[in-house]
């Protein structure tokens, strides 16, 4: 039996009818395989992501010596980052741990409690402190720029309850994780000689859970981080085929770029594991920032991307399934499907009397929902709705690493395919430069006065 598999017959109308793509939508983008194989090998070098499966022996070693000692000396562990400097920790933790891990006696765990904390939500910051002793806490602070004001609020606030609680002895609760040469984090690193990891050059926020960025977290938790990586790397050579029939993240790119193409903007990530939900969270973040994006190499306007929506099963089959049937033609569902989970839970005949509800007992939780996939999928499918699905044969280190791969490498096919980059989020600055100048920031004054202008909205209403 494979350990993944992919299938996407249901992106056609060979499979269901009229709105799927048709060879005509396919043809061209076929004829320009050889010109995106060209740029992924050209840019190999630069895509350094794609290496960190193999390169990693030394950093990997020194991260799970790094790990022993905080799980021996800390009660909790906590990653303070944004983005993808943590959104790949989150899909570690939930994928691969105990779905109430922090709950687990010490003993159970085998090691310290786990939390991401990727807001500035002061509400959220507080409900942490209620259940850390920053004494006994150890905090990975993550920022490929080293500037970011959401992680470098949570460390000023982190620093001085560390140097207030513990005194001298406070950079023992702190592990950073930054450029190996840029930014405010680098200069303090280098300052004060906090413990650091790096990210390397070519390795993007959304492309860095591979690399000290989502290990440490791996190596924290006692997952197997030699498998995340096999993984990485078998699905890796998998993706380097010139053969889109042998390829796997050029036919994802393709479909879903031949699919843009005729309007279809949403891709929905449903998995049928509540593991695998931060997956498809961490999935959201690097098809959107990456492929939403207004200009193409040539500087034509584009208005490129695909809005991704995370969804679950079965949870959303009784939220999202009647509008992904019956509503427009806009969207590919991606099932993943897992084969084996975990564990099962038998469903027994109760001593009770049943009525309609006697054809229940006998199945267990693992089937149903692998039940409910096939029902679901067959609807969606009779609807006329493109779908693919991949199925796993279970939820393991070994098939986490080759979901990240496989969607990081389609990822950059289909910036080859669309000709943009796939690697900066030019957007994201006008945000981020208006909360410099609202928080007083030197150099943005301009910018301050502009935003403090008062506009009047002619829609409000009030209670
Ligand atoms: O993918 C990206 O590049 C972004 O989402 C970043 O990860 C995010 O903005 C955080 O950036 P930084 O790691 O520099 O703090």
């Amino acid at each position: 039996m494979s350990k993944l598999k992919i299938d996407f017959g249901n992106m056609f109308t060979s499979q269901i009818g009229e709105y799927g793509l048709t060879e005509g939508d396919m043809a061209p983008l076929k004829e320009d395989v050889a010109r995106v194989h060209k740029g992924m090998n050209e840019k190999k070098s630069e895509m350094v992501w794609r290496s960190l499966p193999f390169v990693q022996d030394e950093i990997v070693k020194d991260m799970k010596e790094t790990a022993k000692k905080i799980n021996e000396k800390f009660d909790a562990f906590v990653v303070l980052g944004i983005g993808g400097s943590a959104l790949g920790s989150k899909a570690l933790f939930s994928g691969l741990k105990h779905l109430h891990y922090n709950e687990l006696s010490r003993k159970k765990r085998g090691g310290a409690r786990f939390y991401v904390i990727d807001n500035v939500d002061p509400d959220r910051m507080n409900a942490l402190f209620d259940v850390i002793d920053v004494k006994n806490t150890c905090f990975h602070v993550i920022t490929k720029s080293g500037a970011t004001v959401e992680t470098m609020s949570q460390f000023m606030i982190i620093l001085n309850m560390l140097k207030d609680a513990i005194g001298k002895d406070y950079k023992d609760n702190i592990v950073m994780t930054t450029d190996k040469e840029k930014g405010t984090l680098k200069k303090i690193v280098d300052e004060h000689g906090f413990k650091s990891y790096i990210v390397p050059d070519g390795v993007g926020g959304r492309f860095s859970v591979l690399c000290p960025v989502g290990l440490l977290s791996a190596a924290v938790l006692n997952i197997d981080i030699e498998a995340l990586l096999k993984g990485a790397g078998d699905m890796h050579q998998k993706c380097e085929n010139e053969n889109i029939e042998e390829n796997p993240a050029y036919m994802y790119a393709l479909t879903h770029c031949a699919a843009m193409k005729k309007g279809v903007n949403i891709s929905v990530l449903m998995p049928y594991a509540d593991a695998l939900l931060d997956t498809a969270e961490w999935y959201a973040q690097l098809w959107a920032e990456s492929l939403g994006k207004i200009v193409d190499n040539k500087g034509n306007t584009v208005h490129f991307g695909q809005t991704p929506v995370r969804a679950l099963g079965v949870t959303d089959q009784h939220s999202q399934v009647q509008l992904y049937r019956e509503g427009p033609f806009d969207k590919i569902i991606c099932f993943i499907k897992v084969e084996n989970y975990n564990s099962d839970v038998k469903i027994d005949k109760p001593d009770m009397v049943m009525y309609d509800a006697n054809y229940i007992p006998g199945k267990s939780m693992g089937e149903l929902i692998n039940f409910e996939l096939t029902g679901t999928r067959y609807a969606v499918t009779k609807s006329g709705k493109m779908n693919m699905i991949i199925t796993l044969d279970k939820v393991d280190a070994y098939n986490i690493g080759a979901l990240f791969m496989l969607f990081e490498m389609a990822t950059a096919a289909a910036g080859e395919f669309l000709d943009i980059n796939a690697f900066d989020q030019p957007a994201v600055e006008t945000g981020k430069q208006a909360t410099f100048a609202l928080m007083g920031r030197d150099g943005y004054e301009d910018m301050a006065k502009e935003l403090k202008k008062e506009v009047q909205s002619e829609c409000v209403y009030t209670l």
